[in-house]
């Protein structure tokens, strides 16, 4: 790509963020997810950081904002009414002063504030707006060893698909049969509506989703009991690794700030996960796998969530290991990284977390295996991405064999990562 291409794809990765801006907050596309959802926000920041910083703040901000007392941060946040949109507040009724989803999200905050702060311009601004959020990060955090690591075994369960932000991955196939289907209030899908059903999750599935939903609203959404009561509890690889690193960035961001407590309880989070993740590692996938916490047995499903871990500072050798096994499915696919191995029969290039390939976690693999000296492997990934957005677009996510642009179109956390790929690139 020459210059010219260069800036004429960042004009257009603007215009997406700015077309789905709603003022304090931003939506992931409009008409299929008309509200603020959580991991979504802070990918955003980090693409308005280029453009002006102030908004950049204020996403991550607003997300805080609705922080529940316990210190859970919700997976969506319900500006607005919006009928588009199922399950809305009214399904899950968690009673908060603004409506709220009831389950949490991939931990990227303390990442993304660590990432703003060291870019910022405006530094003293910056730091201000960092030391606000630091407790709040802090507070989410412990809320995820004490609430999702009740035993204290190092790493933290994730009770509903939803939370893992990989919605319908063949990870969870195994454990969420022993979900329910029956009691399920009777209900009209709105994600079919705006997207191909054939991309998207099935009607067993949703009937499960909801199952769940409807099961810990019964339980108040008391979170001293929705992890033990919960008949799906996962410990997620990509879901854990990204808690570590978002632990190990607010560390340091704390030390940068002069509060050495809050770093050294983050440093001790991260370091008992670190050494708790190797359990889940597979030597025949070349990954790590998720562990079913309720049957003790690891998953045997190859999906990026077992690569995911890169993006937290885990052995070189695992990071080595990683970036041979993308090499292997580079091969099989077009454009990489695929969300789930394409040898694997049960891959689907099509359906949503079931093979298609998705941006941001493009970007945090790339992200880690730089990190890692792995940078050849990085390089053809932040590639195969560009090549992505040129051919087909800002979709929501890409078939991997094909590069067919898949799900909701002009999509924000998409156009972020554009332009955080273009200045890695
Ligand atoms: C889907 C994705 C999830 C994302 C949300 C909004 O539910 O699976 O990761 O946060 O859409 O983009």
């Amino acid at each position: 790509m020459n210059a010219r291409e260069n800036d004429d794809l960042i004009d257009k990765a603007v215009e997406v963020l700015k077309e789905n801006d709603r003022g304090t907050y931003t939506v992931p596309t409009k008409g299929l997810y008309p509200f603020q959802w959580n991991w979504d926000s802070c990918f955003t920041a980090l693409g308005q950081g280029y453009y002006d910083e102030a908004r950049a703040w204020t996403e991550i901000e607003t997300l805080f904002q609705h922080q529940w007392p316990d210190g859970m941060v919700p997976h969506i946040v319900f500006h607005v009414r919006d009928d588009g949109y199922f399950p809305g507040p009214d399904v899950w009724q968690t009673g908060r002063p603004t409506a709220t989803s009831g389950i949490t999200q991939p931990a990227v905050a303390g990442f993304a504030v660590r990432r703003l702060y060291e870019r910022a311009k405006d530094r003293e601004s910056a730091a201000v707006r960092a030391r606000a959020l630091l407790p709040k990060i802090d507070a989410w955090h412990r809320w995820f060893y004490d609430r999702r690591d009740p035993r204290g075994e190092g790493l933290v369960a994730i009770i509903h698909p939803w939370e893992s932000g990989r919605d319908n991955s063949i990870d969870w196939d195994a454990a969420f049969a022993r979900v329910p289907t029956h009691g399920v209030a009777p209900y009209q899908r709105r994600d079919t509506q705006h997207a191909d059903p054939a991309h998207r999750p099935t009607k067993e599935q949703y009937d499960r989703y909801l199952w769940l939903v409807q099961h810990f609203r019964g339980l108040c959404w008391d979170n001293s009991r929705l992890h033990d009561a919960s008949p799906f509890q996962i410990v997620d690889a990509g879901f854990n690794a990204i808690l570590i690193r978002s632990c190990v960035d607010l560390a340091d961001l704390a030390l940068d700030l002069g509060e050495p407590a809050l770093a050294e309880t983050n440093r001790q989070r991260a370091s008992k996960a670190i050494a708790a993740l190797d359990a889940l590692w597979s030597e025949p996938h070349g990954q790590y796998l998720c562990l079913d916490r309720l049957t003790g047995e690891l998953i045997d499903s190859a999906s990026v969530g077992g690569l995911m871990p890169v993006f937290a500072p885990i052995a070189k050798a695992r990071a080595a290991a990683i970036a041979r096994t993308i090499e292997k499915r580079a091969a099989a696919a077009r454009f990489i990284v695929p969300s789930h191995d394409p040898a694997d029969p049960r891959f689907d290039a099509k359906r949503y977390w079931r093979g298609p390939a998705w941006l941001v976690v493009n970007y945090m693999i790339a992200d880690g295996l730089t990190a890692a000296g792995e940078t050849e492997v990085a390089a053809r990934i932040t590639g195969s991405s560009l090549d992505l957005i040129e051919e087909s677009g800002f979709a929501e996510y890409y078939d991997p064999l094909t590069g067919e642009p898949l799900g909701g179109g002009r999509f924000t956390w998409t156009a972020a990562m554009v332009l955080e790929f273009l200045r890695a690139a």
